[in-house]
């Protein structure tokens, strides 16, 4: 039985024309700067967002950390969502590691950060508190796209107010594709944007940091000190160059799934579907009906994740066929 694994995007596996691309890549030693395809990938993932610049990494999670270290020093604070994956679903790395503070804020509603909220927690210039440096967004954030008004007024509000701006676009595409926007005209409210090409563009590893030359310098400088550098990464940048040229207009399939999903669900008693603006369906279980029902999807090949609040993502490994039969599984425990 073929497994629907919705888990995450992050489940993909290199179709075989990406496999076809990684064997072919030229390579070099990245550490030298030498690798051609490396070099390619950055210098394509930099345009596309209109930025100077760009440094192949080997995790979103290590994008983000040198991108808050090349923004702050010892002693400054970022700005963040209480949800946020750079704040919470990091390890808390800028603290450990970069001696950069948090300052989480609650979202609103629709995932946004209140601005009088960014506004009341940046602080004084004042010994007793640490200096407030940056502003963190994501996009999507849980599967949600902060409207592109949004992000230009919160980044404006944080450059008049001397702060550096930093996008965890681990999903630009999804955001871009869901707002009608190209990514540039995300990325172009921010001085920095991390995006992977390891959840719904389906490579199987990397991300890419992006932002003025100065700034990649820094961060070129934090991977260094953080493991980053790797050597023949022409194999990994070739995927994601592949990924770029053949899966970020497809990714229009993976919110149709996520539709078909929330569709196929609509209607349950004691069950409530978020209406999914990408590829990411939260389904809210009430009380016992959720007892035993990640089995019960297993038993039938179905993988998701979460307790009462389950959790189904759709991604380049997912057909419909396949959500079909994660309604069906889902309505056999339910119905
Ligand atoms: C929004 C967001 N940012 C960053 C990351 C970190 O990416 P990685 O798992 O490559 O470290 C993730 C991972 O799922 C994510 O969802």
């Amino acid at each position: 039985m073929n497994v629907v694994d919705l888990r995450s995007d992050t489940v993909t596996r290199p179709t075989p024309a990406m496999r076809g691309a990684m064997a072919e890549a030229e390579v070099g030693d990245d550490v030298f700067g030498d690798d051609p395809t490396v070099n390619a990938l950055q210098e394509r993932i930099a345009a596309m967002l209109g930025l100077e610049s760009a440094l192949f990494v080997p995790s979103g999670t290590q994008s983000n950390l040198l991108a808050i270290m090349s923004h702050c020093q010892r002693g400054d604070e970022y700005i963040v969502g209480q949800m946020a994956h750079t704040y919470r679903w990091e390890g808390g790395g800028a603290a450990v590691l970069g001696s950069v503070q948090p300052q989480p804020l609650a979202h609103q509603g629709d995932g946004t950060l209140a601005l009088a909220d960014i506004a009341a927690a940046i602080k004084p210039d004042d010994v007793h508190y640490a200096r407030s440096r940056l502003l963190c967004l994501e996009n999507t954030l849980g599967g949600r796209a902060l409207p592109v008004a949004y992000m230009r007024d919160a980044t404006a509000l944080a450059r008049e107010r001397g702060l550096a701006t930093h996008l965890d676009g681990a999903r630009l595409f999804n955001a871009a594709l869901a707002l009608g926007v190209t990514a540039r005209e995300i990325a172009r409210h921010f001085d920095s944007v991390s995006v992977c090409f390891s959840k719904g563009l389906g490579a199987p590893v990397g991300s890419a940091l992006c932002g003025s030359r100065d700034f990649i310098a820094r961060a070129h400088r934090w991977r260094k000190m953080a493991g980053g550098g790797m050597r023949q990464a022409g194999i990994l940048a070739a995927a994601a160059l592949h990924a770029l040229e053949h899966h970020v207009d497809r990714l229009a399939e993976d919110h149709a799934n996520a539709r078909r999903l929330a569709a196929g669900l609509a209607g349950l008693t004691d069950v409530t579907v978020e209406a999914p603006q990408t590829n990411i369906v939260f389904v809210d279980v009430v009380g016992e009906r959720a007892a035993g029902l990640l089995d019960h999807l297993k038993a039938r090949g179905v993988l998701a994740t979460g307790l009462y609040r389950l959790r189904f993502v759709t991604h380049l490994d997912v057909d419909a066929e396949g959500i079909d039969r994660a309604v069906a599984a889902m309505r056999e425990h339910l119905s």
